[in-house]
């Protein structure tokens, strides 16, 4: 029942490999991804393979590799940028190390548009990201087209069915890289399309009561798409009377999301959904802590506590029940990457319970072989709402990350290019987390490029903010010791609504990934807390890019938040990620 891929793509640890596997599913083909070192014999059901790419170089000791013989199989194979290189390495071709390297647009020349480049033909736009290059192919190989400063962007030995390109067409600045997909999924590798995703619907229900085997299964549900999409599918596939679900209202959602929540459960059919109001404990919880970490060390440790305290009240820990998530696809993959990512913040923690339930195999996850886009197609095909559907990601802590803390008192500081704020925000720097003041500017900079430049030139900066009105001169405000309350909270949830009533209205939140509304303490007496707006647009958060809104709508954005309660001034935050990160903390 479980479907065979025809692409595997190996990971060789990128951030990219999800994007071709998606890319690939696009085109109605079954595509997955595994370790970039799985054996060949592992892979022989395989039409095609794809080698992603990856942020290692091919001489670094313990860099991610393959299995030789897969370039054996009767596969086809497409290498990617390091899957380009470690082909050219491992076959016999000439690798040279880059010390700097080439990001961003480039234009390839075709000199031989057949293959993988059928129908790519003059010159093309083409996305890169390399340090190191391909200088010589390997014995077999001719190069198809280069770019001005790669000689070969990109080769083939079609005798062998291999071939690599060094740009990324798995993303979209790459004007040819459908059609090049495309020519290697149905010409050379002979793929059908076998893959949709809403039709996969009564299988992944058969699934479910196969795993539940008789068992009642129990979620906790956070609200969002992919745990109100598994849960309705165990709705379906179950005696609803056997499915049960409890949210945790921490006090640190927005405005009207529990009633929305219940609303939606009860639209869909749910018997047996509670919500379990633990405001007050979480609000105790976060009483004087101002430091990001320690703010998400109290939220895990009560989220912790109450999830215990629901599977030992409900019994769900008993032989009958199993525990349900809402886990996809990029989740459950092991990486083939080598190196580990620092720890810029800490995201998950585990009740020793749900431990143990995991532990034992006692686990249901319906959705563990889609991806978003696909999760959200089933949950369009059962019928739920597309206002759940299409909402934006919330991080799990909520609004305790929005809502800026601090211990000092202290005022602006004015250098030669801004103000430098007196309040620190979470960033990432050469992938290490920092904690470190913003700039305010004046005004909203020409081009989008003032905040990396500023950061750069800047010691001690993270990020880059422009100031958009306020009631008070930026010379004049301050910061006061600050920390999770009530009173500041319930400003948030305001301001929040206001932002997303506005940006819906206007159809702007269609164009971005997520848009965080952030309180930080700075202002002046009576009007303590300023806001700043976050709209980013990213593919999964790893990365992400400030987007400019259109200045009407932030006109009558900014007019409206500053007649809040205690809000002083609005600032629009104007720095990517890296250096900063999405959320402030
Ligand atoms: P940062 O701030 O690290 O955020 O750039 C990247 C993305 O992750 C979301 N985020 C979280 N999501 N639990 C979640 O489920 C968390 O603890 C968490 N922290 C951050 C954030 O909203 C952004 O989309």
């Amino acid at each position: 029942m479980t479907q065979s891929p025809q692409i595997i793509v190996l990971d060789t640890g990128g951030q990219y490999c999800h994007l071709i596997a998606r890319k690939i599913r696009e085109f109605g083909v079954y595509a997955e991804v595994r370790p970039s070192e799985t054996p060949a014999s592992q892979l022989a059901g395989a039409r095609g393979l794809i080698i992603s790419g990856g942020p290692s170089s091919v001489y670094e000791p313990g860099s991610p590799t393959v299995d030789p013989a897969i370039f054996e199989l009767n596969a086809a194979t497409l290498g990617i940028c390091y899957g380009q290189q470690l082909m050219a390495y491992l076959l016999g071709g000439n690798v040279k190390r880059g010390e700097k390297g080439e990001y961003g647009l480039a234009f390839l020349d075709v000199a031989t548009p057949q293959t993988l480049l059928d129908g790519v033909n003059g010159r093309q736009q083409v996305w890169m990201s390399h340090r190191d290059t391909v200088l010589a192919v390997p014995p077999g190989f001719t190069a198809l087209g280069s770019t001005s400063t790669c000689a070969i962007a990109a080769m083939a030995d079609p005798s062998r069915k291999l071939y690599a390109v060094q740009f990324h067409p798995e993303v979209v600045h790459t004007h040819p890289g459908k059609q090049i997909l495309h020519n290697f999924l149905f010409t050379i590798c002979g793929c059908v399309q076998d893959w949709d995703p809403s039709r996969r619907i009564p299988v992944v229900e058969e699934q479910i009561r196969q795993t539940a085997a008789g068992r009642k299964v129990f979620f906790f549900v956070s609200g969002g798409v992919d745990s109100t999409v598994a849960y309705t599918l165990c709705l379906r596939a179950l005696d609803p009377d056997h499915v049960h679900g409890a949210y945790v209202d921490t006090g640190m959602m927005r405005e009207n999301e529990t009633e929305f929540v219940r609303a939606n459960f009860s639209k869909l059919g749910a018997k047996h959904f509670t919500v379990v109001d633990a405001r007050q404990e979480f609000l105790a919880a976060l009483e004087g802590v101002t430091d990001p970490e320690k703010k998400r060390q109290a939220i895990g440790e009560q989220f912790v506590a109450v999830q215990d305290r629901i599977l030992q009240s409900g019994h769900y820990l008993d032989a009958d029940w199993i525990l349900g998530q809402g886990t996809i696809y990029p989740d459950t993959i092991e990486s083939g990457g080598t190196t580990k990512a620092d720890k810029i913040k800490t995201h998950h923690n585990r009740v020793e319970g749900i431990q143990r339930l995991i532990d034992a195999g006692r686990i249901l996850e319906p959705l563990s072989s889609f991806y978003k886009d696909e999760v959200r197609e089933i949950g369009r095909e059962l019928g739920i709402d597309e206002e759940l559907l299409e909402r934006h990601p919330f991080p799990g802590p909520g609004l305790a990350i929005r809502c800026l803390c601090g211990d000092d008192s202290a005022a602006t500081k004015q250098i030669g290019e801004g103000y430098l704020l007196p309040v620190h925000s979470v960033g990432v720097q050469g992938d290490s987390r920092t904690y470190r003041p913003a700039l305010a500017l004046d005004a909203m900079p020409p081009g989008e490029h003032a905040a990396t430049e500023l950061i750069n030139r800047i010691a001690g900066i993270n990020r880059v903010v422009a100031a958009v009105a306020s009631h008070a001169p930026l010379a004049s405000l301050r910061s006061v010791p600050a920390y999770i309350t009530e009173e500041r909270l319930a400003h948030l949830r305001r301001v929040d609504a206001i932002v997303r009533r506005l940006s819906h209205q206007s159809g702007f939140d269609k164009t971005i990934w997520q848009f965080p509304v952030v309180v930080i303490p700075v202002g002046v007496e009576g009007r303590p807390d300023s806001v700043v707006l976050r709209p980013v647009d990213s593919v999964d958060g790893m990365t992400a890019q400030a987007v400019i809104m259109p200045a009407g709508l932030l006109k009558q954005m900014t007019e409206e938040l500053l007649r809040v309660e205690g809000i002083c001034a609005v600032f629009y935050d104007l720095t990517h990620k890296p250096p900063a990160t999405i959320e402030w903390e």
